[in-house]
């Protein structure tokens, strides 16, 4: 499974991708409005950082000005993925890009019949939204498995399924189990996966043990090398 990283935040990006995790990134509008930056400044910044692909979503909601806005953000990098969303215009504009070969992402996905037409205009990503479900009273995740069942029944399908809108470890290991090709995650997610108490604990207490030797590996390779 792939790990995208959800923000605009270039400082949370950079320190992640040097965890040798991250294979993507997702940006929205809210996410380029919260890190207060000129948006084209932010996704060619993120596109250094991040060699795999980065979404940089259109405003227009006309799929004229939708294509106008898709050149100026591919022309920003090669590893631009356009994120359009999942409307007539959004799919009109994803089937244009697709047949220039340029990466895009359909967003704001809710249904798996919005899935199958997404995947009909060559999407390269489809991204369900399982928190927003989950916050309506529905299960998100269910969305995924179906998508995935799917997607797997037509060799002519070749769009990936972006888990979006991830609320937390679950929602990731759950994507995972169903098959999921890429999860985007909020920084604070990707974080929270290392952790479990039993792997402080037992940390503790190797180290405490350790020391009570008063061993040092280091120590000890110095030593060798210097009696060989
Ligand atoms: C995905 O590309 C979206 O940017 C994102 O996952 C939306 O998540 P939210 O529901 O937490 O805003």
């Amino acid at each position: 499974m792939k790990f995208f990283v959800d923000t605009a935040d270039l400082d949370e990006i950079r320190d992640l991708a040097a965890t040798g995790l991250l294979d993507g990134v997702t940006t929205n509008p809210s996410l380029i409005a919260k890190s207060g930056r000129n948006m084209l400044d932010v996704i060619a910044e993120i596109c250094d950082v991040v060699p795999g692909p980065v979404s940089a979503e259109v405003t227009a909601t006309d799929v004229e000005t939708m294509l106008l806005e898709a050149d100026v953000l591919a022309s920003v990098a090669s590893n631009v993925a356009v994120k359009v969303p999942l409307t007539p215009d959004g799919l009109k504009t994803c089937r244009a890009l697709r047949d220039r070969d340029i990466m895009v992402n359909v967003t704001l996905c809710f249904s798996a019949a919005q899935a199958i037409l997404a995947a009909k205009a060559g999407a390269t990503f489809i991204s369900p939204f399982v928190g927003r479900l989950d916050d309506i009273g529905l299960r998100g995740l269910d969305l995924i498995d179906e998508i995935v069942d799917i997607y797997e029944q037509f060799d002519t399908f070749d769009t990936e399924v972006l888990v979006a809108s991830i609320r937390g470890p679950a929602h990731v290991v759950e994507a995972a189990r169903s098959g999921a090709h890429v999860a985007t995650l909020p920084p604070n997610v990707l974080r929270a996966l290392y952790n479990h108490p039993l792997t402080d604990k037992g940390l503790d207490a190797f180290l405490k043990d350790w020391e009570a030797t008063g061993q040092s590996i280091l120590e000890q390779a110095a030593q060798r090398s210097a009696a060989e």
